[in-house]
């Protein structure tokens, strides 16, 4: 095998400046955005590791596709590339273009949401629970033991808990089960993949119950990766040919195209049975646009026709997840506590294990968010005890299971001396972790409280 190093597969056209700030400038910063770095500008910020999510950086053959888009309202050609390419990889016949993934998710299960229903996923992200939710309906997480345990490798982390996924179905009734979603990648546990075996057991077991089998496919791509590379039957496959036998077993899809569709805004909707894709597009053309555009523009539907077959090229897949793991690895070596294996779009940091010392209650996962940011500009997010906490009657935290930290990487955006300039910061982040405090929120919304809390240090 050869041990070249990975390059990055492209060169580039366009540039945009680093904005690089002092030490001292970030502290400011940091104190007028009270130590919340969702409340920095973006312009103060040099490597912004918040979200992969609409954040790709698009290829020169996109930016072509933009400048011939068609924006008539109605059966433009654009929404036939867009359908085609859905199409071609995910073989169902109804699409339904929305805005963003959250509008798909909104207008399903909004649909088939209401009191009295359950929804099983491996683990719903933060959207699908809240959409879920808000129909009315109850969200299961049903994920593998091994799952969460943040050090132990397993191929599979992402996978669904089989045998527990039916006991959950016999104990409420197939007839109440609104869907089973499998989200692959396992965004909330860790961007840790799901093995093509799981998603054929989940196949037969919603079979069995006749219940409605969706994914949440917005990482397929680099699931597709992980899956040529770990589960032996694969291993002659294209990742394009894995993702559409994944498709295969499932009875529709939602799908974030701001990942693995390369692309800065869209989202799609796409499933087999024609009663509910009617359902679902009358609540489209209501809330969304027309059902050949949805929420989007001609050159949305364009640039999102082209990543969607972009994505799935080897030589970028490759550097996508090696430049991942390389990261991750790097770090791991010089001690950082992080989840392993690494997973495909994020590393995340165990805030708990690097900072001992840091009770729960003052969040050390905000704790190594001010630091990156402090000592190399980075901005991260904060996966505990801000985002997920809650209050007991006497006002008591009720922290979340794990306090982490999440570095999503944005696709094709950062080069190799970026990320080895971040892993670097480590070395800064290792020496001065006894000294480290942790903060107190001192305002804070009732709802989503990590976007706009403010913070005092300790
Ligand atoms: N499903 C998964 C697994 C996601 O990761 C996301 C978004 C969504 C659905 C919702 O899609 O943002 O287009 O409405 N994840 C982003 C993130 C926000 O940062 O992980 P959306």
């Amino acid at each position: 095998m050869s041990k070249k190093i990975i390059i990055e597969p492209f060169k580039i056209k366009t540039v945009e400046p680093l904005h690089i700030a002092t030490e001292q400038e970030r502290e400011q910063y940091l104190k007028n955005a009270f130590y919340n770095p969702f409340l920095l500008k973006s312009s103060q910020v040099t490597f912004d590791f918040l979200t992969d999510s609409g954040t790709s950086a698009m290829s020169s053959a996109q930016w072509a596709a933009l400048i011939d888009a068609d924006e008539s309202y109605a059966g433009a050609s654009s929404w036939e590339h867009l359908w085609q390419s859905i199409h071609d990889l995910t073989g169902y016949p109804y699409i339904l273009p929305t805005h963003q993934g959250r509008a798909a998710e909104r207008i399903l299960y909004g649909y088939i949401g209401k009191p009295g229903k359950v929804f099983i996923s491996n683990t719903h992200f933060d959207t699908t629970r809240a959409n879920i939710e808000f129909s009315g309906a109850t969200a299961i997480d049903c994920l593998i033991p091994e799952g969460s345990q943040p050090s132990l490798i397993y191929p599979f982390k992402g996978n669904m808990d089989i045998e527990k996924l039916e006991e959950i179905i016999l104990q409420h009734k197939a007839e109440n089960i609104g869907a089973v979603i499998l989200t692959v990648t396992n965004n909330s546990g860790g961007g840790q993949p799901v093995s093509m075996k799981n998603a054929r057991d989940v196949k037969r077991i919603c079979s069995k119950y006749s219940i409605l089998y969706i994914l949440d496919c917005c990482r397929i791509a680099e699931n597709a990766y992980f899956i040529k590379h770990r589960e032996k039957e694969f291993e002659h496959h294209s990742y394009f040919d894995i993702a559409k036998e994944m498709f295969s077993f499932a009875d529709g899809c939602i799908m974030s195209a701001k990942k693995d569709g390369l692309v800065n805004i869209g989202g799609f909707l796409a499933l087999r049975d024609k009663k509910l894709a009617d359902a679902c597009t009358n609540l489209l053309i209501i809330t969304e646009g027309f059902s050949t555009y949805g929420g989007l523009s001609g050159r949305d539907m364009e640039a999102l026709a082209v990543g969607l077959k972009e994505v799935f090229a080897p030589g970028y897949l490759t550097y996508r997840i090696k430049s991942t793991t390389y990261l991750g690895e790097k770090i791991s070596k010089k001690g950082v506590p992080i989840l392993l294996p690494v997973g495909g779009h994020a590393v995340y940091i165990d805030a708990k294990a690097l900072y001992p010392h840091i009770p729960v209650h003052e969040y050390p996962g905000q704790a190594l968010v001010c630091e990156l940011y402090k000592k190399g500009g980075i901005r991260s997010v904060e996966i505990g005890s801000v985002m997920f906490g809650k209050y007991d009657e006497q006002g008591k935290l009720i922290p979340s299971k794990m306090e982490l930290v999440r570095m999503a990487i944005p696709r094709r955006v950062y080069t190799q001396s970026h990320i080895d300039y971040v892993a670097e910061i480590f070395d800064e982040i290792i020496a001065d972790r006894n000294n480290v405090k942790g903060y107190k929120i001192i305002e804070e919304p009732e709802f989503l409280r990590h976007f706009t809390a403010k913070f005092q240090q300790l």
